[in-house]
């Protein structure tokens, strides 16, 4: 375990192995997950408690601290490296909707955590966030929560469109009119567009050029997160992160996803013909990189959180390969673990983003990708099986979301269309909903 990989032991390992069967609700053709159901109690004790590596003076100025998204991938990690480094210094609030692709086992380590809190709550609700802000007495919001899947942002866009433009509006309306002291946005590469082989790496005043609809709504959020520091001099961060991997990851992302699977002896599905590039990060080292933006960053600045390690689709199916031990050096040995299929609508080729500004703040990727991919993979191993409940329809090659419940795309293609909205009633339902949470809020929202 390099330096970068931080692993608190578990004080209640207990040594039975077992693994227990997770609350799922199956109906039609379809799994219903539950994000509230606890993997068994002697599982989950093995499991290591991750968080980053930095510990900074605390900040005078802040005490309660709002993590949208908890329970899920990247702010869970987040959410426990503040809760156990800063246990006297900070009081920290998970809000989460808890959606199809979070889990409390997330957090789960923090239940007796006196810092720590759990609230139930939708960004897109203007009084969900108003209450949690009031109760809590809240000074600082990092905001996390979206929907940040890209694939399932071609079939349910306006799902992308309500929580990452909608939602971060509300979240800023409401800490306004509250008023915290910091604001930082989760924002992503994917904002800058596709960035050709030739191309210097781009720097944070680089134009936004998005090309899908999960990258268009934040790059739409992070308008609005601008808006209100510009008209309300709201002391906001924003930071844009490359690909993010590691434990905890919702194995619908490629990494968890292929590891599950040749975990199961399946074939891999690659979109396209594999070449498309992504640089990724250990889930540890954007903790650190989190935890140093908001003790050194500067109010009102753009961070990008950047990494080097760039590597194709096809070469992380290699990797992967080597790890389990199949052979794939020829072409038929790799055929017998890949299969292509259909691209994406539009697949950006490669995000690049300079880091030098992050750098300045002291902040360095610790975890080589060799030992981020080996550390994932023994966690999937041993836990990616039942942490989210029956992740079967999940890892198949395009499956459907709505809310939480998950299909096949030929389960989903094969269901009656009488239930479906045309665009101008999705719209009217939509603008409804917005009504009411309007209503809800007193009519400020
Ligand atoms: N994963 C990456 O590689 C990556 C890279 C760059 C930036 N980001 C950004 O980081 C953030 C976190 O990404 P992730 O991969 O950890 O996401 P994730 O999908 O694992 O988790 C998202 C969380 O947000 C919650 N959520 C969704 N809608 C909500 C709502 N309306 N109200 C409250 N909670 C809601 C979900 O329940 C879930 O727990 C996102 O903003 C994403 O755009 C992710």
């Amino acid at each position: 375990m390099s330096d970068g990989m931080f692993a608190v032991t578990n004080p209640r390992s207990p040594s039975d192995t077992q693994y227990s069967a997770c609350n799922i609700t199956h109906r039609r053709n379809s799994t219903v997950l539950n994000p509230r159901s606890y993997v068994n109690s002697q599982l989950w004790t093995q499991a290591p408690i991750l968080i980053g590596t930095t510990k900074f003076d605390p900040l005078p100025d802040v005490r309660n601290i709002m993590v949208t998204g908890g329970a899920g991938f990247i702010a869970c990690w987040f959410v426990r490296h503040l809760t156990l480094t800063y246990p006297d210094d900070y009081n920290v609030v998970s809000f989460d909707k808890l959606d199809y692709c979070a889990t409390l086992n997330n957090t789960r380590v923090l239940d007796d955590c006196p810092n720590f809190t759990f609230e139930h709550g939708d960004i897109t609700s203007p009084m969900d966030v108003k209450k949690c802000l009031r109760k809590h007495n809240i000074d600082t919001i990092f905001h996390f929560a979206a929907q940040s899947h890209v694939d399932l942002s071609f079939g349910n866009s306006y799902q992308f469109t309500n929580t990452n433009v909608y939602g971060t509006h509300v979240l800023l309306e409401r800490a306004r009119a509250h008023g915290v002291s910091r604001f930082i946005h989760i924002s992503t590469d994917e904002v800058y567009g596709d960035v050709p082989m030739d191309a210097d790496d781009l720097s944070e005043t680089s134009l936004l050029a998005p090309t899908n609809p999960y990258s268009a709504s934040k790059a739409a959020a992070e308008m609005m997160v601008n808006a209100y520091r510009k008209s309300f001099k709201l002391p906001v961060i924003t930071v844009r992160s490359n690909n993010v991997y590691g434990p905890h990851q919702f194995p619908e992302k490629i990494i968890p996803k292929f590891i599950l699977l040749l975990q199961r002896r399946s074939k891999l599905v690659v979109h396209g013909d594999g070449t498309p590039t992504r640089r990724y990060l250990y889930a540890g080292d954007i903790v650190d990189a989190l935890d140093t933006i908001f003790h050194k960053g500067v109010i009102g600045q753009i961070y990008n959180i950047a990494s080097k390690d760039e590597i194709s689709n096809i070469d992380l199916c290699h990797q992967l390969l080597e790890i389990f031990g199949l052979p794939h050096s020829t072409p038929e040995e790799l055929s017998l673990w890949v299969r292509h299929t259909e691209d994406r609508p539009f697949n950006d080729h490669r995000y690049a983003t300079d880091g030098t500004k992050l750098a300045a703040l002291g902040w360095y990727p610790k975890t080589t990708f060799e030992d981020g991919l080996r550390v994932t993979v023994e966690w999937y191993r041993r836990f990616g099986e039942v942490w989210w409940g029956d992740i079967g329809r999940i890892l198949t090659s395009f499956p459907v979301v709505a809310g939480n419940e998950i299909w096949t795309k030929e389960e989903h293609e094969a269901l009656p269309s009488d239930g479906e909205l045309g665009p101008e009633e999705n719209r009217t339902m939509w603008t409804k909903k917005a009504l009411n949470n309007l209503q809800a809020s007193g009519g400020t929202v």
